[in-house]
């Protein structure tokens, strides 16, 4: 396939994902993200597992992990870990201090979990995720079900501008844990995302949010024209 097949920002993300899977050793134990960049991220390092590199990884999807099973990355179960080397994963927004958006795909929780349980999380990004700060793509935040109307009333109480996810079929979407997510638009910029985050996560029947601060190790941009930038 030529880079002219497939969209700009489709090539970006591609060798996003791909240099992202140069960087794994062997015997490393790898949380493997959720989304498109991600996704490139796992076709490419299948591809070294079929050339012989030994690694095992804990997936933050169903998605994520079916797409892995299916290229023969071993996959261990979440609940055998402790500790994991790197997780390679992508953002919605990712500010110059690091914070980011995450969530998008609704994995928020179970990718939150990895990323701070690894010694380094490299995020891996298109360049249009690169923003002065961050506040444009909405928060997603992880809700529980139960009594959802009454998390959905606090939240509005607390001046949030909240949407409950739906699926394209119009029904609720369900997180990979069960629960649901509000996307909340902030309609100014999110200077202090670490307040924001204990603002919200106070809330009972919030269960985490999409606000990613003091995580993000190695950034890994890449460009429409397939040039891949390393920001440490
Ligand atoms: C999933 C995420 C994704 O990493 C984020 O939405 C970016 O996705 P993409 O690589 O498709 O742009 O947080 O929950």
């Amino acid at each position: 396939m030529t880079k002219t097949d497939f969209p700009p920002i489709i090539a970006a993300k591609k060798a996003a994902g791909k240099a992202a899977a140069e960087l794994i050793e062997d015997g490393m134990l790898v949380g493997l993200g959720t989304g498109s960049t991600a996704s490139f991220f796992i076709e490419a390092l299948g591809l070294r597992c079929q050339s012989g590199l030994k690694i095992s990884a804990v997936a933050t999807s169903q998605q994520s992990m079916r797409q892995a099973q299916k290229l023969g990355i071993p996959i261990q179960n979440s609940d055998s870990i402790t500790f994991l080397d790197l997780t390679v994963d992508g953002a919605d927004e990712i500010d110059h201090h690091k914070n980011m958006i995450k969530g998008g795909g609704g994995a928020l929780l179970r990718e939150k979990l990895l990323a701070t349980g690894s010694r380094e999380m490299i995020v891996i990004i298109d360049e249009t995720k690169l923003v002065d700060q961050l506040g444009v793509f909405p928060v997603p935040v992880e809700i529980a079900t139960f009594a959802y109307r009454s998390t959905l009333a606090r939240l509005e109480e607390k001046g949030y501008q909240g949407v409950l996810r739906l699926n394209r079929d119009t029904s609720l979407f369900i997180t990979d844990n069960g629960n649901y997510i509000v996307d909340i638009q902030f309609n100014k910029p999110i200077l202090d995302p670490a307040s924001e985050h204990e603002r919200l996560k106070v809330l009972p029947g919030v269960l985490e949010t999409g606000l990613f601060f003091n995580i993000a190790g190695r950034v890994v941009i890449g460009y429409e024209d397939e040039f891949v930038k390393i920001q440490t």
